[in-house]
């Protein structure tokens, strides 16, 4: 008995750290890598919305084109706007050194940032930014505390304020808990719209830290379906041979 109870305090013993250590909790990411039309939109959003700020370096326009199902043609014609070909790097045109200036930080290249921080955490940190007049950019946010990035997103979401609960530990002290937000300014989008196209650009910037990803899936299919065949073959053969020992 004492041990189920042990193995069962282990099994969620990280759970609970976890919780204590990222404070508000992660929403769930859906990100689907082969819904392209998804892709297409995170694209979109990404060059018009982060571009001016982040690149994604290791990454080519064309690449991205025909992973994502576009033509060259149509990248040229709606995903390009720094004069950039069509075969470059999808670098930005922001100096790092101004960059530096004008946030007290460079704004990071995006290429890897799915993998390095994960999904769930890239779609709460779009959808958690609230207003803190005590910050520069008088935004603040719920997964990244004092960030240095605006909430480059507001038209789309509005604005929203932040709600807390006062939580009372046993001994009577209080701490203020962020719990949720309160549309203060509405957006051109809807609160489910917005959340939404925050799927998109999670689901693109997934796609952008490992672009081979998908490929990688389809030759592991072909990988499983030649070991099963090769299994039926080798057993076979193994009947075969030892059929006049038995
Ligand atoms: C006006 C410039 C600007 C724009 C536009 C911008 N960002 Fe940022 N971003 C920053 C800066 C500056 C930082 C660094 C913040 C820091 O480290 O305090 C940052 C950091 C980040 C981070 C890293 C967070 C972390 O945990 O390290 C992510 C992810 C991010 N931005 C995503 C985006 C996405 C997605 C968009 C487009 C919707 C975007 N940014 C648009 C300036 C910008």
């Amino acid at each position: 008995m004492k041990k189920i109870v042990l193995a069962l305090a282990l099994l969620v013993l990280p759970g609970l750290s976890l919780a204590a250590t990222a404070g508000y909790p992660l929403m769930k990411a859906p990100i689907d890598l082969h819904d392209k039309p998804s892709l297409q939109r995170g694209a979109k959003l990404f060059v018009n919305y982060c571009m001016g700020c982040h690149s994604l370096e290791h990454q080519r326009y064309n690449r991205m084109a025909r992973d994502i199902g576009l033509t060259d043609e149509e990248v040229k014609a709606n995903l390009i706007f720094t004069g950039a070909k069509v075969g470059d790097l999808m670098k930005n045109a922001m100096p790092k050194a101004a960059a530096k200036q004008w946030f007290g930080v460079t704004p990071p290249d995006l290429t890897v940032i799915a993998r390095s921080r994960g999904v769930d955490y890239l779609y709460t940190y779009l959808q958690t930014f609230y207003q803190d007049p005590t910050r520069p950019f008088g935004v603040n946010n719920a997964v990244f505390p004092n960030a240095g990035m605006p909430h480059v997103l507001w038209q789309l979401q509005g604005m929203q304020k932040a709600v807390y609960e006062v939580h009372k530990d046993h001994e009577g002290n209080e701490t203020k808990v962020l719990t949720g937000f309160e549309l203060v300014q509405p957006g051109s989008m809807s609160a489910p719209q917005f959340k939404e196209s925050m799927a998109d650009l999670v689901n693109f910037l997934a796609y952008a830290g490992e672009p081979i990803k998908l490929e990688r899936q389809k030759v592991g299919i072909w990988v499983l379906l030649f070991l099963g065949l090769a299994f039926v073959v080798f057993y076979l053969l193994k009947k075969e041979y030892w059929k006049d020992i038995h």
